[in-house]
């Protein structure tokens, strides 16, 4: 029975993998194609980011805290030539890197990197597998980075992908490590379709006394890149 849901899943996650793939290998082409490998030289100017910090790196408002996780960052060298990048200004970031970038812009917060010391999958198929593993398990992927002084934030944004209809399983590592009673968290994330997808409710159980914002900011994988006038407009109307 297990395994019969488990197919179910990884059909439907190929077929709509399948279809994203090829729509954006369309607009791909259309644009020139926004992703970079270590060996296109066609694309050059494209530059992989490369301070990737293990601790918080500090912006100019501290009691703001901008929590991420993405497979570009838990995934090893070679991830650059695979799907987990979107180019910002010619630097290839990962998708959730980008929109806690954009936020970092207009609220000034300190930025964090939820890593693990699991190296994800760099392939696409593999890391599927990988994950679905993880979420049957119930895993709890060890961390390698921690928040230094996580008192001193009033506010953390936490962004994650959608992966299985869920959060990463790293996300479930990153609230049992810490307690955010009484304070503000703004969820934002990056999918292919099934959005926040309960995830929003999942934070609330994980983190009870804190005040789990319910309008997150949700993209799809696609429209990351063009995304930083939406998240502007959000973060206005919830006050910054
Ligand atoms: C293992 C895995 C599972 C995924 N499951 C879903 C899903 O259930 N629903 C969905 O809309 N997108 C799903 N996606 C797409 C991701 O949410 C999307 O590609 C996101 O941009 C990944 O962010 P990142 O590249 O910064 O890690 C999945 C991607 C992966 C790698």
């Amino acid at each position: 029975m297990k395994n019969k849901k488990r197919k179910v899943r990884i059909i439907a996650i190929f077929m709509t993998a399948l279809l994203v793939s090829v729509l954006s290998g369309c607009a791909d082409s259309q644009n020139g194609g926004n992703r970079t490998s270590t060996n296109q030289g066609n694309n050059s100017a494209v530059q992989t980011q490369e301070a990737i910090s293990e601790g918080v790196v500090q912006g100019s408002n501290s009691q703001i805290l901008i929590v991420y996780f993405t497979a570009a960052e838990n995934s090893g060298v070679d991830a650059v030539s695979s799907a987990s990048y979107t180019t910002i200004d010619g630097t290839a970031v990962g998708r959730l890197r980008a929109v806690a970038d954009m936020i970092q812009e207009n609220t000034g917060g300190d930025l964090f990197s939820v890593r693990t010391s699991v190296i994800y999958p760099a392939d696409g198929s593999e890391l599927i597998d990988y994950a679905a593993d993880e979420q049957d398990e119930n895993a709890r992927p060890e961390l390698i980075s921690h928040i230094e002084n996580p008192a001193q934030y009033d506010t953390v944004f936490v962004g994650y992908p959608t992966w299985w209809y869920d959060m990463p399983q790293a996300m479930y590592s990153f609230f049992d490590e810490y307690d955010f009673s009484g304070k503000t968290i703004i969820p934002f994330n990056v999918h292919n379709g099934s959005r926040f997808s309960g995830t929003i409710d999942t934070i609330k159980e994980l983190e009870p006394e804190a005040d789990v914002i319910e309008d997150g900011f949700t993209v799809s994988e696609r429209d990351v890149a063009d995304a930083a006038d939406d998240v502007a407009d959000w973060l206005n109307g919830l006050g910054y």
